[in-house]
């Protein structure tokens, strides 16, 4: 190695990487269990992508008409278009109702009711009686619901006592053999680094929507945690399915939330149509966000989209109002002035579909382990390994996620996570042994090689490829063949990495290190995610293959594990889609034609 690093060590009952939703939450959940719990985290907490959530977190309390955790989980199941596992959809659903009253009380301020209700509104795919009504189901502060719970997530996780280690950058797990025993971080502020030793460590660092050009999520959604599973040899699971929000700002990317189209929104193209009534005459502008992101995205195709290029959509608000907009939505009237200059109580403002959400993710059961397929068996745990919020693939969302089940896949399985830590950890009723000579060597030394790495690409430039690529040929709507081409591209690209070159030398707040770090880890997700994509001959939720239209139960009923070698080569196996659920209250949901 060329460096000198200064190694400090740490025994911790739990290492929980990350601090959005999922990992506040089960940091305080494991903290309040009376287990030593520290907290690694790249960014300061309450700056964690959770705080950009917008519309709300789903729950069935029926307090703006009738509802049922039932109801919600139909709705989930078919939304995920029938690769979601029940058991977990039905834990989510039925968890719920009391999560959310969890979170009011510990603070979470919520806009309210006239009788001092928790607020709902509409959210796409949400519906009564098995589909049969409209159900008002998205719990709501204003539009800055995300900002609320973290907020109050990052105080409760303080008054517990949960330890810390802010602006530290995890770069690998440290592994010992197939369990996992700690992980590695960077702290950038001093350039020391932590070597954590744990009896369990839970991924919870987001998604990947940086590996596309055009995403709604922040700079720092690099799949931190994906990249460290994929080097420590495990797979990532449905990693094709990847979600592009309807409705980002034209240009900018940025979020406009689902919200507006469920406080009466609509969408228009050039001849001022509402056209979702074509594409889906119930739902309209609220059917399931795949459903519409392909409608616009066809309406702009056939010339319809507005614009002097023809190549956007118009979402109006004009008409709710100033109270609505005000009270129900002030975030997105200063978004939409700021980043498309548009007043929007006087005019539409211009959106595109803009990748939002990975459905794919690390594989786990509904209690947050890690799982793999090991010796043909497609449950096997990963001990030592959890990971939970949209690192993981629990899978509650299948091929495609319904608005507002983010914020609550986070909560309900952060503190899933936090229940099945206290007992792992219970169970095992010792002190954390200590790390076998050298264990963080193999992380050490990539660390070292990316530090002085001396050739002729920019970080930047590589990455740019890598995200025109994906934004090319990993699209809203995919062939066979572009998404060949995507694959051939994406090799160059992620060769092209062993030619990358870093700039700068030193381990304090080092940019240039960090992105280096935060690339690799992007580049092994997107050749993941368009290998998976190419390998599916079938259009399902977020998957839609131009090539293949029909939804296909019999051959691809299953989910995708993809491993990623250093080469970037991608070994895929599957896994069985659990359509069992844990209690008898509910029957197994039986897959149905595509109904809108
Ligand atoms: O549109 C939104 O407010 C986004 C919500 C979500 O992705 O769950």
């Amino acid at each position: 190695m060329k460096g000198d690093y200064k190694i400090i060590d740490h025994a911790y009952d739990v290492v929980v990487v990350g601090a959005g939703g999922a990992g506040l939450r089960a940091t305080f959940g494991m903290a309040e269990k009376g287990l030593k719990t520290a907290c690694v985290t790249k960014v300061f907490p309450t700056r964690s992508h959770t705080v950009a959530a917008q519309g709300g977190i789903s729950a069935a309390l029926g307090n703006m008409g009738e509802d049922d955790w039932r109801w919600h989980m139909y709705d989930t199941v078919k939304g995920s278009d029938w690769l979601g596992d029940q058991d977990a959809i039905e834990y989510m659903c039925r968890e719920a109702a009391p999560a959310i009253i969890e979170l009011e009380h510990y603070g979470v301020p919520f806009s309210r009711t006239e009788d001092g209700k928790i607020y709902q509104r509409p959210f796409g795919g949400m519906t009564t009686r098995f589909g049969e009504g409209r159900a008002q189901r998205t719990c709501a502060a204003a539009d800055r619901t995300g900002h609320a719970i973290l907020h109050t997530l990052y105080q409760q996780a303080l008054a517990h006592q949960a330890e810390f280690y802010i602006e530290h950058f995890a770069t690998d797990l440290i592994m010992d053999g197939d369990t996992c025993r700690g992980v590695l971080s960077l702290d950038l502020v001093n350039g020391t680094l932590h070597r954590f030793n744990a009896h369990l460590v839970v991924l919870a660092t987001g998604g990947y929507g940086r590996s596309y050009f055009s995403c709604t999520s922040a700079h720092t959604c690099t799949g931190d945690g994906m990249g460290m599973a994929l080097r420590a040899g495990l797979p990532m699971q449905d990693m094709e399915f990847v979600q592009f929000h309807p409705t980002g700002i034209y240009g900018a990317g940025c979020l406009i939330t689902e919200g507006v189209r469920g406080e009466g929104g609509y969408l228009t193209n050039s001849k001022g149509e509402r056209f979702m009534e074509r594409y889906a005459p119930n739902a309209k502008d609220l059917a399931s966000r795949d459903v519409v992101s392909r409608s616009m995205t066809v309406e702009i195709n056939e010339g319809r989209g507005v614009g002097a290029k023809q190549d956007h959509i118009h979402l109006h608000l004009e008409h709710l109002g100033p109270e609505v907009i005000n009270e129900r939505l002030p975030g997105i009237a200063e978004t939409a002035r700021i980043f498309a200059g548009v007043d929007v109580s006087k005019e539409p403002i211009p959106v595109l579909p803009t990748v939002h959400y990975n459905m794919g993710g690390i594989p786990t059961n509904y209690r947050g382990e890690v799982v793999t397929l090991k010796d043909g068996n497609p449950d096997h745990v990963v001990p030592g390994l959890m990971a939970i919020g949209e690192a993981a693939c629990v899978s509650v969302h299948g091929a495609n996620r319904l608005g507002s089940n983010s914020l609550l896949d986070l909560v309900v399985f952060g503190r899933a996570a936090a229940i099945r830590a206290a007992e792992i950890v219970g169970d095992i009723g010792a002190s954390v042994k200590s790390l076998p000579d050298g264990a963080a060597d193999k992380a050490l030394e990539r660390l070292d090689r990316l530090r002085y790495a001396d050739g002729a690409r920019s970080t930047a430039s590589i990455r740019d490829d890598m995200q025109q690529c994906m934004q090319r040929y990993a699209a809203v709507f995919r062939t066979g063949e572009t998404l060949q081409q995507g694959c051939d591209r994406m090799d160059e690209v992620f060769t092209s990495f062993g030619d990358v070159r870093v700039t700068d030398r030193s381990l304090i707040w080092n940019s240039d290190l960090v992105e280096t770090l935060e690339l690799d880890n992007l580049l092994g997700c997107a050749v993941s995610t368009i290998r998976s994509a190419v390998n599916r001959p079938e259009s399902r939720g977020a998957h839609a293959r131009e090539d293949c239209p029909d939804r296909d139960d019999d051959n691809w009923m299953k989910h995708t594990l993809s491993w990623v070698d250093d080469q970037g080569k991608v070994r895929l196996d599957y896994r069985p889609v659990h359509l069992y659920t844990l209690s008898d209250d509910v029957d197994v949901v039986p897959p149905k034609a595509r109904v809108y």
